[in-house]
């Protein structure tokens, strides 16, 4: 984060005490080392929400947020970094240096929010003005209520070429300010500027704490293009965002899972109808960047997309990146011609959870899409089967779960037709497939436990800061193989290198990154299960070793076997004796 130095933040954290500035804000009771209140983050009826003086962070059991005294500011009082570290440091006394370069940056995105603040006040005020009638009553017809158009700030942009270019003008924001959120475009002549959405109802996308990052617009009619949306801009990244989250993050932590579908009104009818769980990837393919906004909610997923968009397949093929990620997807479908938003109105709310419960798994979705489209009776038809199956089935980690998958897919591949597939051939053909794939993105779930053991590694280390040196000269970061322990664990030695603590508070200052930082304080908090931190290294070490070294000789093995497919003697001699060297290490 630059100009400011880093010894300032420092101090100004060392001087801050979490438990005095969150008493500010809500009443903390004392439970053992630590203080408790209600989640100010979601609505619970226990309090799950934790500070520790000793580590200085937060975190909630219910929600997942936590961090330090930053990031609670940040968080509760929607504050930049540099806000939240002035506002601390005025508390305490201390100065900061003055207006710099990178205030300056952090103070042009505060304004970028505050023109895009802007420009959904506007467009809000024109859906009221006799102009926006039209509009309106457009969105009555399609269901919406008077509190849903408020909650979503939705509005109306008029059918002129300047009205929020003027607009925004006189409140002092100039054009190539709304150029850079994408409000306005360029004129082909280079003479000025024109406003992008005209004649449109509005639909403001948020980012997850309710700030506006975007626009889409919708036509009144069948015009063509139906949408036009904001482009990537500093503040708005479209695969990095789902319409609605920060809405619907309190009903998926409640429910347990989140039910995605693409359009705006997809989501928005749902939410109306009392189903809140509900978000919208607006028309993109779900993306690993959309996943991480849903990682710290749920694993849980249930996909509901239009059942007669041409790209079925390709949708489908889509959702394995969600298996590989880890998350358990289930596929409504509804009947052809329906989106959400239009069975709900049709068939009504309960039968739409009713499906969304009853939602099939994405493997025996996939399986009955793909045994419907190719013909089973036929050696061919078997063969595409397996073939546009067998990549969801790589992608399971679980191996319990995929040797289920691959016994019914040749179950019900010879359900019909002469001759037969046996697992065996189905075990062969995967294999092949995994050699295509990158290993480090599939690793196998054996990889649990050394994973398990690298969180309780690190839990330890944040729990007694003593430690860390300790384990620096036991261990590299590049031990660690799961990504986020190994930046936590890079973050705490470059720590102790510099002779600072380490404490969780710190860790997270340096950090600078939200989900990181609800990681740390979750592990500082967390119960650790071993009873000493001494203990808690050897173990951890020993079987972070042992998985290491059970790696690599996979990995020999397999080069060895590749040698002699290939007939090289020399090297096989060669991988035989490292693979002997390191076996009796
Ligand atoms: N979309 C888009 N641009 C388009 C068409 C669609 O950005 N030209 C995005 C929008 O976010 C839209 C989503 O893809 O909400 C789904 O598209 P579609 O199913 O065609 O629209 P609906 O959401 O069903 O819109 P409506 O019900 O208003 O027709
Ligand atoms: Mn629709």
């Amino acid at each position: 984060m630059g100009r400011i130095p880093e010894a300032i933040i420092e101090e100004v954290q060392n001087r801050s005490d979490i438990v005095e500035i969150i008493s500010a804000y809500l009443p903390l009771k004392p439970a053992g080392k630590n203080y408790k209140a209600l989640c100010p983050f979601h609505q619970e009826k226990t309090p799950s929400f934790m500070v520790s003086p000793e580590r200085q962070i937060y975190n909630c059991f219910g929600c997942a947020e936590g961090g330090n005294v930053f990031s609670f500011l940040m968080k509760h009082e929607q504050l930049t970094f540099l806000e939240a570290l002035k506002l601390l440091a005025d508390k305490s006394g201390i100065r900061l240096p003055a207006e710099d370069t990178d205030r300056r940056e952090e103070g042009k995105s505060l304004r970028l929010f505050k023109l895009n603040g802007l420009a959904a006040d506007f467009f809000q005020s024109c859906l009221e003005k006799k102009e926006g009638e039209k509009a309106l009553k457009y969105l009555r017809d399609r269901g919406l209520s008077g509190e849903t158009v408020r909650k979503f700030r939705l509005g109306y942009a008029l059918p002129s070429w300047d009205s929020l270019l003027q607009e925004a003008g006189r409140k002092g924001f100039p054009p190539n300010l709304l150029e850079e959120v994408g409000l306005v475009l360029r004129r082909r002549d280079k003479s000025g500027f024109y406003d992008r959405f005209r004649g449109r109802i509005i639909f403001p996308i948020f980012n997850v704490t309710g700030k506006i990052i975007g626009f889409g617009g919708r036509v009144l009619d069948d015009s063509s293009p139906k949408y036009m949306n904001s482009p990537e801009t500093p503040l708005y990244h479209k695969s990095d965002n789902l319409y609605a989250l920060n809405l619907a993050r309190e009903h998926i932590l409640k429910e347990g899972k989140v039910i995605i579908v693409e359009g705006y009104l997809d989501a928005l009818t749902p939410y109306q109808e009392g189903v809140g769980n509900v978000v919208a990837s607006l028309g993109t393919a779900l993306s690993r960047g959309h996943l991480r906004c849903l990682r710290r909610y749920t694993r849980e997923v249930v996909i509901v997309y239009d059942s007669d968009k041409a790209g079925v397949a390709a949708t489908l093929r889509g959702l394995d990146l969600l298996v590989e990620e880890e998350f358990r997807v289930r596929v409504v479908s509804l009947p052809p011609g329906e989106d959400p938003d239009g069975f709900i109105r049709e068939y009504g709310k309960e039968e739409f959870r009713r499906r969304v419960d009853k939602a099939p798994g994405l493997f025996d979705y996939k399986l009955d899409l793909l045994l419907s489209r190719y013909d089973p009776d036929s050696v061919e038809g078997k063969a595409r089967v397996a073939r546009e199956i067998l990549p969801t089935i790589a992608k399971v980690r679980d191996a319990i779960e995929k040797r289920a998958y691959i016994k019914e897919l040749a179950t019900r591949l010879n359900l019909r037709g002469r001759i037969t597939l046996g697992e065996e051939e189905i075990l062969a053909e995967l294999k092949k497939l995994r050699k295509g794939t990158k290993s480090s993105s599939s690793l196998p779930s054996r990889e649990e436990g050394a994973t398990l053991a690298e969180r309780y590694l690190i839990q330890s280390l944040l729990q007694e800061e003593e430690l860390v040196g300790e384990a620096k000269k036991l261990l590299a970061t590049k031990d660690f193989h799961d990504r986020r322990y190994r930046r936590i664990a890079e973050a705490l030695f470059k720590l102790e290198a510099a002779g600072k603590s380490t404490q969780a508070g710190e860790v997270i200052s340096y950090l600078q990154d939200e989900e990181l930082g609800a990681t740390v304080a979750r592990l500082a908090i967390d119960k650790n299960p071993y009873s000493s931190g001494a203990q808690a290294l050897t173990e951890c070490l020993k079987r972070i070793r042992k998985e290491e070294k059970k790696r690599s000789l996979k990995e020999f093995e397999e080069q060895i076997r590749e040698a002699q497919v290939r007939g090289e003697e020399q090297s096989i001699r060669n991988l035989q004796l490292r693979y002997q060297a390191l076996l009796n290490k």
